[in-house]
């Protein structure tokens, strides 16, 4: 069965929204870039760090591999924790908001079907200490993702969990490991051939951001039930709308377009929305994909530019309640994202029963269903009358298919506006400084750290005015 998503850009053009929306003719000038991006991306599909778009139907004898994997880790055991960062695990969770249920860890094992699962996604002790309160060793499986192989983060928590393994459950903590790492480089795979853990690969031309249809996001997926093979349809499905060259009939190259001719005329911030808390973590995943893609300082050909879209995550309808003021009355320099969904798996009823205050005897009878939807229609109006931006991905259900397709089409989007940017859209050259600042401060011993903990010792002195206490 076929859920598509639907990508309506209305309340972006300046013929809907007035003066601040865009013209049509600015994204009629920019056709012979897009078609040139769309030829780049097609044209390099599956070579180089663009692996990922033979994921969706490259992968059989992995996605066999991982259906029974997950069957073995359903059967015995009773928690699975994911250690992993950034790519490594905001695909995952995002991906078991949407489609597992939203108390998932509080159902009783009969109704959950598979282990709870945990995503350590920092090292902040009490988190740690805090997940190590609630799991029990000995009935918990460990998937240490990681594709450089290295993460400082990631590798910590590994060492943590190692060492608790060995204490409680003796030589048998190998059969408690399954890691996912690259074949071919970083420290983990020598480490899980070494230990013989059972390992999953991510291939060489994907990178974190963009692996979530590869083991890192499927292996977690598979273990709490997801239907892993309706979500690699659903992106095969939109991998197919994204080979038209038209801008009209490709939503991914449509909204690569908008979106880089609203970055061009202000538009600094993206606003992801969801009017779903299934879909919550999505902006989360969103919001990495699209900031560490886009927020480069250099082009292709080595010009200093310092682009990029800062993206926001936000919930609707909570907020509303927070952060609508700004949107509706503050700068213009913002693009909103609705992602709305037309039939939620459940529907709550309001009763009756205040029929003698009119403002609130008019919600009985009705369903949150129905008010979720009209306060949506509420927001897109306000910023409709106040000529903001706005947009609205609309998915007939949040299911497995239509997940799979939304994945693939911000990835596919992400890698358009890249190429209109001409710049390296799969490197993230700008987190490396700080990683070796990190190091050197916890001592650690190369010619590249030394240099740096001098570097540090040498940055001028705060001072002693600027710090209150
Ligand atoms: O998109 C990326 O490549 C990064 O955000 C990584 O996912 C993140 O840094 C974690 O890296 P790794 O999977 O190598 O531990």
């Amino acid at each position: 069965m076929s859920y598509p998503i639907k990508l309506d850009v209305n309340n972006m053009m300046d013929d809907i929204i007035g003066a601040r929306g865009i013209p049509r003719s600015a994204l009629e000038e920019l056709i012979p870039a897009l078609e040139e991006a769309h030829e780049s991306v097609q044209g390099k599909r599956g070579t180089g760090m663009q692996g990922w778009m033979d994921l969706p139907t490259g992968q059989e004898d992995v996605v066999r591999d991982i259906e029974a994997t997950a069957k073995a880790v359903r059967e015995r055991f009773d928690a699975f924790v994911v250690l992993g960062i950034g790519g490594s695990a905001l695909g995952p969770a995002a991906v078991h908001q949407a489609l597992c249920h939203l108390h998932y860890n509080e159902l009783p094992k009969e109704k959950r079907g598979g282990p709870r699962l945990y995503i350590e996604d920092n090292i902040d002790p009490e988190r740690m200490a805090a997940l190590l309160d609630v799991i029990d060793p000995a009935t918990t499986c460990f998937n240490v993702i990681t594709k450089s192989g290295g993460t400082a983060e990631t590798m910590s928590q590994y060492l943590i969990v190692l060492d608790l393994l060995k204490k409680t459950v003796g030589e048998k903590y190998k059969e408690h490991i399954i890691t996912t790492t690259s074949r071919t480089t970083g420290h983990l795979i020598k480490i899980a051939q070494r230990e013989g853990y059972k390992t999953f690969y991510i291939p060489d031309g994907v990178g974190g951001r963009f692996s979530e249809l590869s083991p890192v996001g499927l292996l977690a997926a598979a273990v709490c039930g997801i239907d892993i093979r309706g979500m690699l349809e659903g992106a095969a499905a939109m991998d197919a709308r994204c080979l038209s060259g038209n801008v009209w009939e490709n939503p991914a190259l449509l909204q690569a377009g908008l979106m880089y001719i609203g970055m061009d005329r202000g538009a600094s911030i993206s606003v992801m929305m969801p009017y779903a808390d299934s879909l919550k973590l999505m902006s989360d995943w969103y919001a990495q994909l699209w900031a560490e893609s886009l927020g480069k300082n250099l082009t292709l050909s080595g010009q200093r530019v310092n682009l990029g879209q800062t993206p926001v995550k936000t919930l609707g309808v909570t907020d509303q309640h927070s952060q609508l003021q700004l949107y509706t009355e503050g700068p213009y320099d913002k693009i909103l994202t609705f992602l709305k969904v037309e039939n939620f798996r459940a529907t709550t009823h309001i009763p009756h029963g205040v029929d003698d205050i009119p403002t609130i005897a008019f919600l009985g009878g009705k369903t949150h269903n129905q008010l979720i939807e009209a306060e949506r229609q509420g927001t897109e109006y306000a910023l409709y009358r106040a000529g903001r931006m706005s947009q609205t991905i609309t998915l007939p259900e949040v299911n497995a298919h239509t997940v799979g397709q939304l994945l693939y089409f911000f990835m596919m989007a992400t890698a358009y506006t890249g190429a209109l940017m001409n710049i390296d859209t799969f490197n993230q050259p700008g987190v490396e400084e700080s990683k070796v600042a990190a190091y050197a401060v916890m001592g650690f011993e190369s010619e590249q750290h030394s240099a740096k903990r001098e570097e540090m010792k040498n940055k001028p002195a705060g001072k002693d005015r600027y710090v209150l206490d």
